[in-house]
Parts: C-alpha cells; structure tokens; sequence
C-alpha cells in the first residue's frame, strides 16, 4: 500500500517526509484554501520538495468536461508528469476522464462514495479510484468495506486501476485497508502521527532507558559507555 501524505502545508509535509517513508502528497481544493496560498505556488513548493518522481495529486476545478481537461493541462504543465489530475466522479468528469487518459495523462478518481462510481471511473481509464472512507462512514455506510470492494471490483473486472483511499479519521480505518492490501492511502499528518503513538511503546522505551542509566549513569549511552 503506497503511502501518501494528504495536505498542503510545506511544514507538515517536510516534517512527515523525514520521518516516514512516504510515496507523495495529495491535494484537493479545501486543503488548498486552508494554505491561505495562491495553487501553484503552494504546489510548486511541495513539486520542488517530494522531486520529480514522486506522486503529487491536484484536482481540476472547472465545472465542465472541457474545462477540466484544460485545467488537467495547465496542472501537468506547471508541476510535471507525475502529477495526477484529480477528476470528481460526475458524469462531466467521467467523460473529462476519457478524454485525459486518452492522451496518456494520468488519472486520480476523486469524490467517490459508491461502487459504482469507482467502477465507472475505472472504466473511463482512471489510474486511481479515490474512496473517501470517513465520509462514507458519517452517512451510515461502511467506508473500508466500500474501498475493501471497490479493490475486488477491479481486480475480478481486469480493470488497471488502484484503490487511493481517502478521508481517514483512525488508525483503525487505514490498518483494516493495509492488512486488506489496496493500492494507497492518503492521510492527514495527524492521523500518520497517530499511527505510531502508543503509551505502552513509550513506557517500555523509558524502562529501558532508566535500567541502563541505573547501570551507566545518567545520559550514558551506547556510544560513550564503557
Ligand atoms: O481529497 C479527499 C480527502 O482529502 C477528504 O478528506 O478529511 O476532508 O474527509 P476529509
């Protein structure tokens, strides 16, 4: 499961890229408008720090199939071919999606409730099909079976797309899809945060620690003991 970082504020991204190993970041235009930045500056910034290889995911704005397309060329223009164009599953995007494939720039599915949906897209020849797992969740329905199925969906119909799932409040949420083996997930710094905070693990780290102080002396390590 790719692993990818959902937000646009530089700080946070470094901040997640230098620990964890992460496979690129995602956008949307809510997560834009929270930078309080002008797009492409904001997203030149994070293309220069993630390098040229790295998956960066920016979404078209524009109402209409034709408009879409145009704004999935000025984005792979400006920020490069590794970037995917972020299409909402309606049926003016489903159509902007054919026409994008069709010159062979790639594809992320996005606003995606049902199976349907993800299926069409895939269809359409999106490379990602992007379910939004917490917000299926608070309309009562089941966001990682729906994800879970749309990975079956593609796989049992041949179809080349992956799973990018999205909109995670736990670690719960993302585990269930891990162990499930989808293709990514994309996730806020605070719930990757929560992914590896754990009492215990601290509690055990600091025993260590204070039984080899006892034995060393007070900030000894391995490096300078004896
Ligand atoms: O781009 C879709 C995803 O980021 C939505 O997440 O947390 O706003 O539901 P959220």
């Amino acid at each position: 499961m790719k692993f990818i970082i959902d937000d646009a504020d530089i700080a946070k991204i470094k901040d997640i890229y230098n620990t964890f190993a992460v496979d690129g970041v995602t956008t949307n235009p809510s997560i834009l408008a929270k930078s309080g930045r002008q797009p492409y500056e904001v997203l030149t910034e994070i293309r220069e720090f993630i390098g040229p290889d790295a998956e960066l995911h920016v979404q078209v704005i524009a109402p209409d199939a034709e408009g879409m397309v145009r704004d999935g060329h000025r984005i792979v223009e400006v920020l490069g071919k590794n970037t995917y164009v972020k299409v909402p599953t309606t049926k003016e995007g489903l159509r902007a999606m054919k026409l994008l494939h069709a010159e062979g720039i790639r594809v992320t599915a996005t606003a995606i409730y049902t199976r349907m949906q993800a299926f069409l897209a895939a269809k359409a020849g999106a490379d990602y099909a992007a379910p939004y797992v917490n917000r299926i969740d608070n309309l009562g329905g089941d966001g990682v079976k729906t994800a879970q199925d749309i990975h079956d969906i593609f796989r049992k119909n041949g179809l080349d797309c992956q799973v990018l799932a999205a909109s995670f409040k736990n670690s719960q949420q993302v585990q269930e899809l891990c162990e499930y083996g989808i293709g990514a997930a994309t996730i806020s710094p605070d719930v990757i945060e929560a992914l590896i905070k754990n009492d215990s693990v601290a509690m055990a780290v600091e025993a260590f620690v204070k039984d080899f102080e006892g034995l060393c002396g007070k900030g000894v390590t391995m490096e300078t003991s004896k």
